[in-house]
Protein backbone atom coordinates (compact mmCIF):
# COMPACT_ATOMS: atom_id res chain seq x y z
CA UNK A 1 0.00 0.00 0.00
CA UNK A 2 1.56 3.44 -1.01
CA UNK A 3 2.15 5.94 1.78
CA UNK A 4 1.70 9.68 1.12
CA UNK A 5 4.89 11.64 2.49
CA UNK A 6 3.40 14.51 1.58
CA UNK A 7 1.00 16.16 -1.65
CA UNK A 8 3.65 15.51 -4.53
CA UNK A 9 5.74 12.27 -3.09
CA UNK A 10 4.81 8.53 -2.19
CA UNK A 11 6.90 6.08 -0.57
CA UNK A 12 5.85 1.99 -1.61
CA UNK A 13 5.15 -0.03 1.42
CA UNK A 14 5.36 -3.05 -1.07
CA UNK A 15 7.59 -6.12 -1.63
CA UNK A 16 10.17 -5.05 -4.21
CA UNK A 17 8.64 -5.99 -7.67
CA UNK A 18 10.04 -8.97 -9.07
CA UNK A 19 7.42 -8.27 -11.97
CA UNK A 20 7.99 -7.84 -16.24
CA UNK A 21 6.88 -4.14 -16.44
CA UNK A 22 10.53 -2.93 -15.57
CA UNK A 23 11.48 -0.30 -18.13
CA UNK A 24 14.89 -0.06 -17.14
CA UNK A 25 17.44 -1.35 -14.48
CA UNK A 26 21.23 0.24 -13.12
CA UNK A 27 23.45 -0.45 -10.42
CA UNK A 28 26.11 1.91 -9.65
CA UNK A 29 29.27 1.72 -7.07
CA UNK A 30 30.33 5.11 -6.01
CA UNK A 31 32.82 5.60 -3.13
CA UNK A 32 33.12 7.84 -0.45
CA UNK A 33 35.77 10.69 0.08
CA UNK A 34 38.18 12.46 2.22
CA UNK A 35 38.16 16.43 2.07
CA UNK A 36 41.38 17.61 2.68
CA UNK A 37 40.50 21.35 2.54
CA UNK A 38 36.80 21.15 4.23
CA UNK A 39 33.38 22.70 3.04
CA UNK A 40 32.10 24.23 5.48
CA UNK A 41 29.41 26.77 4.99
CA UNK A 42 26.81 27.07 2.44
CA UNK A 43 24.43 28.94 1.18
CA UNK A 44 21.70 29.49 -1.21
CA UNK A 45 20.88 26.00 -3.25
CA UNK A 46 24.05 24.20 -1.37
CA UNK A 47 26.51 26.64 -2.56
CA UNK A 48 29.41 26.22 -1.08
CA UNK A 49 31.30 29.35 0.97
CA UNK A 50 34.87 28.13 0.31
CA UNK A 51 36.23 25.64 -2.28
CA UNK A 52 36.96 22.29 -0.88
CA UNK A 53 39.52 19.82 -2.38
CA UNK A 54 39.68 15.59 -1.84
CA UNK A 55 40.45 12.25 -2.35
CA UNK A 56 38.32 9.97 -3.73
CA UNK A 57 38.16 6.46 -1.67
CA UNK A 58 38.71 2.75 -2.82
CA UNK A 59 37.19 0.41 -0.68
CA UNK A 60 34.56 2.58 1.26
CA UNK A 61 31.92 2.64 -1.42
CA UNK A 62 27.76 2.48 -1.65
CA UNK A 63 26.83 -0.06 -4.25
CA UNK A 64 23.09 1.06 -5.57
CA UNK A 65 20.79 -0.52 -7.75
CA UNK A 66 17.62 1.63 -9.24
CA UNK A 67 15.02 -0.04 -11.04
CA UNK A 68 12.41 1.91 -12.96
CA UNK A 69 8.55 0.80 -13.45
CA UNK A 70 5.87 2.34 -15.82
CA UNK A 71 3.16 4.42 -13.64
CA UNK A 72 -0.11 5.96 -14.17
CA UNK A 73 1.69 9.39 -15.75
CA UNK A 74 -1.71 11.55 -15.09
CA UNK A 75 -0.34 11.14 -11.07
CA UNK A 76 2.47 13.65 -11.13
CA UNK A 77 3.42 12.33 -7.24
CA UNK A 78 7.13 11.30 -7.55
CA UNK A 79 6.71 7.03 -6.57
CA UNK A 80 9.45 5.43 -4.92
CA UNK A 81 10.21 2.53 -2.72
CA UNK A 82 14.03 2.55 -1.21
CA UNK A 83 15.48 -0.08 0.96
CA UNK A 84 19.18 -0.14 2.74
CA UNK A 85 20.59 -3.09 3.39
CA UNK A 86 17.40 -4.73 2.31
CA UNK A 87 15.13 -2.84 4.70
CA UNK A 88 12.95 -0.33 4.54
CA UNK A 89 14.46 3.29 6.56
CA UNK A 90 12.42 5.86 7.52
CA UNK A 91 15.06 8.81 7.67
CA UNK A 92 16.82 7.75 4.68
CA UNK A 93 13.68 7.36 2.77
CA UNK A 94 12.48 10.96 3.67
CA UNK A 95 15.67 12.55 3.05
CA UNK A 96 15.56 10.65 -0.34
CA UNK A 97 12.27 12.15 -0.97
CA UNK A 98 12.82 15.88 -0.29
CA UNK A 99 15.95 15.12 -2.35
CA UNK A 100 14.02 13.99 -5.34
CA UNK A 101 11.11 16.65 -4.59
CA UNK A 102 14.22 19.58 -4.65
CA UNK A 103 15.45 18.08 -8.06
CA UNK A 104 12.17 17.60 -10.17
CA UNK A 105 12.99 20.50 -12.33
CA UNK A 106 16.33 19.48 -12.92
CA UNK A 107 14.98 15.78 -13.56
CA UNK A 108 11.01 16.22 -15.48
CA UNK A 109 11.08 12.68 -15.65
CA UNK A 110 10.86 11.86 -12.15
CA UNK A 111 6.72 12.01 -11.91
CA UNK A 112 6.58 9.66 -14.93
CA UNK A 113 8.05 6.10 -13.62
CA UNK A 114 7.85 4.41 -10.24
CA UNK A 115 11.22 3.85 -9.03
CA UNK A 116 12.76 0.99 -6.68
CA UNK A 117 16.22 2.17 -5.26
CA UNK A 118 18.29 -0.63 -2.90
CA UNK A 119 21.33 0.11 -1.39
CA UNK A 120 24.24 -1.12 0.74
CA UNK A 121 27.62 0.20 1.70
CA UNK A 122 30.47 -1.31 2.19
CA UNK A 123 31.76 0.29 5.23
CA UNK A 124 29.89 0.56 8.73
CA UNK A 125 27.61 3.28 9.96
CA UNK A 126 29.51 6.29 12.07
CA UNK A 127 32.51 4.91 11.11
CA UNK A 128 34.33 8.14 10.04
CA UNK A 129 33.29 7.37 6.37
CA UNK A 130 30.81 10.08 4.83
CA UNK A 131 28.47 7.50 3.77
CA UNK A 132 26.42 10.70 2.06
CA UNK A 133 29.50 11.43 -0.32
CA UNK A 134 29.05 7.61 -1.74
CA UNK A 135 25.05 7.02 -1.43
CA UNK A 136 23.92 10.05 -2.86
CA UNK A 137 26.78 9.80 -5.63
CA UNK A 138 25.40 6.64 -6.22
CA UNK A 139 22.09 7.80 -6.53
CA UNK A 140 23.03 10.84 -8.63
CA UNK A 141 24.74 8.56 -11.10
CA UNK A 142 21.65 6.12 -11.02
CA UNK A 143 19.60 8.79 -11.98
CA UNK A 144 21.65 10.55 -15.19
CA UNK A 145 21.94 6.94 -16.56
CA UNK A 146 17.98 6.39 -16.51
CA UNK A 147 18.07 10.01 -18.04
CA UNK A 148 20.73 9.53 -20.41
CA UNK A 149 18.77 6.23 -21.74
CA UNK A 150 15.29 8.52 -22.23
CA UNK A 151 17.67 10.71 -24.27
CA UNK A 152 17.17 13.87 -22.28
CA UNK A 153 19.47 16.63 -22.89
CA UNK A 154 21.65 17.07 -20.06
CA UNK A 155 23.26 21.18 -19.56
CA UNK A 156 26.73 19.55 -19.19
CA UNK A 157 28.65 16.36 -20.02
CA UNK A 158 27.26 13.54 -17.84
CA UNK A 159 29.79 13.17 -15.09
CA UNK A 160 29.72 17.11 -14.34
CA UNK A 161 25.79 16.42 -14.36
CA UNK A 162 25.88 13.61 -12.10
CA UNK A 163 28.41 15.43 -9.38
CA UNK A 164 25.75 18.61 -9.87
CA UNK A 165 22.98 16.24 -8.63
CA UNK A 166 24.99 15.23 -6.18
CA UNK A 167 25.99 18.23 -4.86
CA UNK A 168 22.34 19.15 -4.38
CA UNK A 169 22.00 15.87 -2.29
CA UNK A 170 24.95 16.67 0.31
CA UNK A 171 27.63 18.85 -0.72
CA UNK A 172 31.00 16.66 -0.52
CA UNK A 173 28.92 13.85 -2.80
CA UNK A 174 29.76 15.89 -5.48
CA UNK A 175 33.25 15.63 -5.57
CA UNK A 176 33.09 11.71 -5.44
CA UNK A 177 31.80 11.52 -8.84
CA UNK A 178 35.31 11.93 -9.96
CA UNK A 179 38.01 9.39 -8.93
CA UNK A 180 41.64 11.01 -7.59
CA UNK A 181 41.81 14.35 -6.14
CA UNK A 182 38.76 16.55 -7.34
CA UNK A 183 37.74 20.38 -6.14
CA UNK A 184 34.08 21.89 -6.00
CA UNK A 185 34.15 25.29 -5.31
CA UNK A 186 35.33 28.56 -7.55
CA UNK A 187 39.17 28.99 -7.36
CA UNK A 188 40.46 31.85 -9.37
CA UNK A 189 43.98 29.54 -9.48
CA UNK A 190 41.58 26.91 -11.49
CA UNK A 191 39.83 28.40 -14.05
CA UNK A 192 37.55 25.39 -14.60
CA UNK A 193 36.41 25.00 -10.83
CA UNK A 194 32.67 25.93 -9.79
CA UNK A 195 30.14 25.95 -7.43
CA UNK A 196 27.70 24.11 -9.40
CA UNK A 197 29.80 20.75 -9.74
CA UNK A 198 33.15 19.32 -8.86
CA UNK A 199 35.90 18.51 -11.33
CA UNK A 200 39.23 16.31 -11.49
CA UNK A 201 41.95 18.69 -10.38
CA UNK A 202 43.55 20.00 -13.79
CA UNK A 203 47.16 19.09 -13.40
CA UNK A 204 49.66 15.88 -13.26
CA UNK A 205 49.25 15.22 -9.32
CA UNK A 206 52.77 13.68 -7.77
CA UNK A 207 52.87 9.74 -7.07
CA UNK A 208 52.97 9.93 -3.65
CA UNK A 209 49.49 11.81 -3.61
CA UNK A 210 48.14 9.43 -6.05
CA UNK A 211 48.37 6.53 -3.93
CA UNK A 212 47.83 8.45 -1.03
CA UNK A 213 46.67 5.84 1.93
CA UNK A 214 43.86 7.07 4.63
CA UNK A 215 43.58 4.30 7.55
CA UNK A 216 40.59 5.38 9.77
CA UNK A 217 40.70 5.04 13.68
CA UNK A 218 37.29 4.85 15.34
CA UNK A 219 37.53 5.89 18.32
CA UNK A 220 34.06 6.55 18.80
CA UNK A 221 30.88 5.18 16.64
CA UNK A 222 27.96 6.77 18.33
CA UNK A 223 25.80 8.97 16.22
CA UNK A 224 27.04 12.87 15.93
CA UNK A 225 24.89 14.85 18.23
CA UNK A 226 25.02 17.67 15.81
CA UNK A 227 25.01 17.23 12.10
CA UNK A 228 27.03 18.32 9.33
CA UNK A 229 24.23 20.42 8.44
CA UNK A 230 23.61 22.06 11.50
CA UNK A 231 27.27 22.61 11.09
CA UNK A 232 26.96 24.43 7.60
CA UNK A 233 24.41 26.25 9.35
CA UNK A 234 26.12 27.89 12.02
CA UNK A 235 28.70 29.39 10.01
CA UNK A 236 26.16 31.53 8.91
CA UNK A 237 26.67 33.80 11.62
CA UNK A 238 30.10 32.58 12.79
CA UNK A 239 32.00 35.12 14.11
CA UNK A 240 34.95 33.61 12.30
CA UNK A 241 32.95 33.44 9.10
CA UNK A 242 35.33 35.39 6.97
CA UNK A 243 38.58 34.36 8.43
CA UNK A 244 37.57 30.84 7.45
CA UNK A 245 36.75 31.54 3.93
CA UNK A 246 40.08 33.58 3.75
CA UNK A 247 41.88 30.69 5.32
CA UNK A 248 40.11 27.68 3.07
CA UNK A 249 41.05 29.68 -0.03
CA UNK A 250 44.59 30.10 1.05
CA UNK A 251 44.65 26.51 1.97
CA UNK A 252 43.86 25.46 -1.51
CA UNK A 253 46.17 28.11 -3.22
CA UNK A 254 49.14 25.98 -1.38
CA UNK A 255 47.60 22.65 -2.05
CA UNK A 256 47.91 22.78 -5.28
CA UNK A 257 51.66 23.23 -6.03
CA UNK A 258 52.23 20.86 -3.13
CA UNK A 259 50.20 17.99 -4.88
CA UNK A 260 52.02 18.35 -7.79
CA UNK A 261 55.23 18.60 -6.51
CA UNK A 262 55.18 15.52 -3.96
CA UNK A 263 56.15 17.97 -0.96
CA UNK A 264 54.11 15.91 2.55
CA UNK A 265 55.33 18.19 4.85
CA UNK A 266 54.02 21.00 3.39
CA UNK A 267 51.12 18.97 3.05
CA UNK A 268 50.52 17.14 6.28
CA UNK A 269 50.44 21.21 7.58
CA UNK A 270 47.80 22.30 5.76
CA UNK A 271 45.44 18.81 6.17
CA UNK A 272 46.07 19.13 9.67
CA UNK A 273 45.26 22.72 9.79
CA UNK A 274 42.30 22.11 8.38
CA UNK A 275 40.98 19.56 10.55
CA UNK A 276 41.87 21.54 13.86
CA UNK A 277 40.24 24.24 12.17
CA UNK A 278 37.20 22.89 11.14
CA UNK A 279 36.88 21.64 14.98
CA UNK A 280 37.93 24.89 16.25
CA UNK A 281 35.02 26.44 13.83
CA UNK A 282 32.47 24.11 15.91
CA UNK A 283 33.63 24.83 19.62
CA UNK A 284 33.58 28.42 18.71
CA UNK A 285 30.36 28.36 17.26
CA UNK A 286 26.87 30.15 19.45
CA UNK A 287 26.44 27.99 21.23
CA UNK A 288 29.86 25.62 20.99
CA UNK A 289 30.02 22.20 20.40
CA UNK A 290 32.80 19.50 19.96
CA UNK A 291 32.52 16.24 18.22
CA UNK A 292 36.08 15.18 19.25
CA UNK A 293 37.03 13.06 22.23
CA UNK A 294 39.70 12.10 24.31
CA UNK A 295 40.70 9.29 22.23
CA UNK A 296 40.80 11.80 19.36
CA UNK A 297 43.44 14.26 21.44
CA UNK A 298 45.69 11.49 22.19
CA UNK A 299 45.95 9.76 19.01
CA UNK A 300 46.29 13.17 16.64
CA UNK A 301 49.73 13.63 19.98
CA UNK A 302 50.71 10.29 18.95
CA UNK A 303 50.78 10.79 15.45
CA UNK A 304 52.63 14.48 15.79
CA UNK A 305 55.39 12.38 17.83
CA UNK A 306 55.91 9.58 15.64
CA UNK A 307 56.44 11.80 12.51
CA UNK A 308 59.32 13.89 14.95
CA UNK A 309 60.69 11.20 15.76
CA UNK A 310 61.23 8.95 12.68
CA UNK A 311 60.60 11.02 10.15
CA UNK A 312 58.01 8.88 8.67
CA UNK A 313 55.73 10.45 6.46
CA UNK A 314 52.40 10.65 7.86
CA UNK A 315 49.66 13.43 9.08
CA UNK A 316 45.98 13.41 10.12
CA UNK A 317 42.52 14.54 8.82
CA UNK A 318 39.32 14.59 10.68
CA UNK A 319 36.09 14.63 8.79
CA UNK A 320 32.76 16.18 11.21
CA UNK A 321 33.44 13.76 13.88
CA UNK A 322 35.65 11.75 16.40
CA UNK A 323 37.00 9.46 13.82
CA UNK A 324 40.74 9.82 12.80
CA UNK A 325 41.69 9.50 9.34
CA UNK A 326 45.79 8.52 9.40
CA UNK A 327 46.96 9.65 6.02
CA UNK A 328 50.72 8.50 4.31
CA UNK A 329 52.16 7.41 0.73
CA UNK A 330 51.75 3.59 0.27
CA UNK A 331 55.61 3.09 0.69
CA UNK A 332 55.13 4.10 4.16
CA UNK A 333 53.05 1.03 4.46
CA UNK A 334 54.82 -1.23 6.85
CA UNK A 335 56.19 1.41 8.86
CA UNK A 336 52.65 2.01 9.31
CA UNK A 337 51.05 -1.08 10.07
CA UNK A 338 53.80 -1.41 12.58
CA UNK A 339 52.81 1.87 14.62
CA UNK A 340 49.10 0.76 14.47
CA UNK A 341 49.85 -2.42 15.97
CA UNK A 342 51.91 -0.99 18.86
CA UNK A 343 50.22 2.33 19.43
CA UNK A 344 47.16 3.07 18.07
CA UNK A 345 44.80 -0.05 18.06
CA UNK A 346 44.96 0.35 22.20
CA UNK A 347 42.66 3.95 21.34
CA UNK A 348 40.80 2.47 19.07
CA UNK A 349 36.81 1.67 20.20
CA UNK A 350 36.92 -2.32 20.13
CA UNK A 351 40.09 -2.21 18.18
CA UNK A 352 38.51 -1.12 15.33
CA UNK A 353 40.02 0.70 12.08
CA UNK A 354 39.40 0.76 8.21
CA UNK A 355 41.96 0.54 5.37
CA UNK A 356 41.64 2.86 2.52
CA UNK A 357 43.27 4.91 0.01
CA UNK A 358 42.94 6.72 -3.27
CA UNK A 359 40.60 5.15 -5.83
CA UNK A 360 39.42 5.65 -9.29
CA UNK A 361 35.88 6.45 -8.85
CA UNK A 362 32.44 5.24 -9.60
CA UNK A 363 31.96 1.63 -11.76
CA UNK A 364 28.57 1.23 -12.83
CA UNK A 365 27.88 -2.69 -12.10
CA UNK A 366 25.25 -3.06 -14.62
CA UNK A 367 23.83 -1.49 -17.69
O1 LIG B 1 28.43 17.15 2.37
P1 LIG B 1 28.07 17.44 3.78
O2 LIG B 1 26.92 18.38 3.89
O3 LIG B 1 27.87 16.18 4.56
O4 LIG B 1 29.29 18.22 4.47
C1 LIG B 1 30.57 17.65 4.58
C2 LIG B 1 31.45 18.47 5.44
C3 LIG B 1 32.79 17.85 5.78
O5 LIG B 1 32.73 16.45 5.65
C4 LIG B 1 33.13 18.19 7.20
C5 LIG B 1 33.91 18.39 4.92
C6 LIG B 1 33.96 17.96 3.47
O6 LIG B 1 34.32 18.81 2.65
O7 LIG B 1 33.71 16.79 3.17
Amino acid sequence: MARSFNKSISMSNQQINKSTDKLFRVKWRSPSNIAIIKYWGKHGRQIPVNPSISLTLKKSFTELELNVFEKNKAKNEIEFQFLFNGLRNEKFEQRIAAYLLSVKEDLPFLGDFRFEIQSENSFPHSSGIASSASSMSALALSLVSFAESLGMHMPSNESQFASYLSRLASGSASRSVFGGWSIWGKLKQIEESTDEYAINLPFAIHPCFQTLQDLVLITSSTPKKVSSSEGHYKMNSHSFSEARKFQAIDHANKLIPVLQDGDFESFAQIAESEALSLHALMLSSEPGYFLVNGRTLQIIDEIRNFREETGIRLCFTLDAGPNVHLLYPLEEKEQIMLFLQEELLGLCEGGRWLDDGAGDGPIQLID
